[in-house]
């Protein structure tokens, strides 16, 4: 592969757009040459601040150029499908957000098209990159702690998208969840075999007709023996606030706070600190490093360390949870 990876960037979203900026201005190796978003103006300011000679409202344009090598799709979960499908048979490179796609039986024709093009692809489960989370891997994987054997994961997000978003999730055990699910099988190495999941609608009233929670746990037993729980909320007025904890037989690692910068603030009514507001903060290294994985991987060739068989098998315990949510009963995430 040539020195310099060609990418387009296609949604331009809350996330799309950190994931344009960053290619645009410091992955190494890398040149942004479009970007698409169905919204036409989008697409045009973008290219505008980001100084990108193309801008287009057609994501074909950009998987059938030539002279692109790489595309970041970027747009709400339920276009994944068909823009991989096209962006694999077109030959391109890959990263794709988070859910791989809305559906197993999507997933897994995926998995079989990758299979059989040579594709390669990275799927963005961001927080493997967190240096906070890199470093507990590697303390695990030391035996620092022993054997881990509980995982407790906390993911609150201050408010809901847009309803429009949500229609278009799949839910909050696909959209959220998933990155607990992920971490949970990264960090305990060990599958999620038995799930048992809870849900209300707390303050989000709109999400009852999408048979949608904004707040919801779940009960996880993995293959190894370990168990865990995940709560995950839309209800976080005070901020965002991602936590992991795994304990292990000797010991244990807790990851995350709620702290944004390193400062305190001291008057006569109290210490104060500011809380991090949300996910482009807390991740901003997390979607930086991810992207120069991606990039290193196609110069070197090597399999990126989260793939679309990763983006299966997180997306399966997510409709597991979500069927355990739905029916009200322990399940089985292998059936
Ligand atoms: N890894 C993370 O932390 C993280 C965080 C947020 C979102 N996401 C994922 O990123 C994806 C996008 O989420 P978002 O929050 O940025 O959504 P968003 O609604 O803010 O942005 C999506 C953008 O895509 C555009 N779009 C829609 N359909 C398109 C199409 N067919 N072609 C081109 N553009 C199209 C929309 O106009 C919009 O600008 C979702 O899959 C979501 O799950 C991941």
């Amino acid at each position: 592969m040539e020195n310099t990876i060609n990418c387009g960037v296609i949604g331009l979203g809350r996330l799309g757009y950190w994931h344009a900026h960053n290619i645009a201005s410091r992955v190494p190796n890398t040149k942004l040459v479009k970007v698409c978003d169905v919204d036409l103006d989008k697409a045009k300011l973008v290219s505008k601040e980001l100084m990108v000679d193309y801008f287009t409202n057609n994501p074909f344009e950009i998987i059938e150029d030539d002279h692109i090598d790489a595309v970041i799709i970027a747009t709400p979960t339920s276009t994944h499908f068909e823009l991989l499908k096209h962006a694999s048979n077109y030959g391109k490179k890959i990263f794709v957000e988070k859910p791989l796609t809305i559906n197993i039986d999507e997933a897994e024709e995926i998995c079989n098209l990758f299979k059989m093009n040579k594709t390669t692809c990275q799927v963005g489960f961001m927080r493997r990159f967190d240096p906070a989370y890199a470093e507990a891997k590697k303390r695990i994987q030391a035996g620092d702690i022993g054997e881990p054997i509980y995982f407790k994961g906390i993911s609150r997000d201050p408010d809901s998208p847009h309803e429009e978003f949500i229609k278009n999730s799949g839910g909050i055990f696909i959209d959220i969840a998933i990155h607990d699910f992920d971490m949970a099988r990264y960090l305990m190495k060990s599958e999620i075999q038995y799930i048992s999941s809870n849900g209300s609608v707390l303050k989000h009233l709109f999400m009852e007709k999408y048979n949608d929670a904004d707040q919801a746990s779940s009960y996880i037993e993995f293959e190894s023996g370990a168990a865990g729980d995940i709560e995950v909320s839309r209800n976080a007025y005070y901020g965002y606030d991602i936590r992991t904890e795994i304990i292990g037989t000797e010991g244990t690692i807790t990851i995350g706070g709620l702290r944004y910068h390193n400062i305190n603030i001291l008057t006569k009514s109290g210490k104060t600190h500011d809380i991090l507001p949300n996910f482009p903060e807390r991740f901003k290294d997390a979607y930086y490093l991810e992207m120069v994985h991606f990039i290193e991987s196609l110069k070197t060739g090597q399999k990126p360390i989260v793939t679309e068989i990763d983006g299966l098998k997180a997306l399966k315990v997510s409709i597991k949870a979500t069927e355990s949510y739905l029916e009200k009963k322990k399940v089985n995430s292998y059936h």
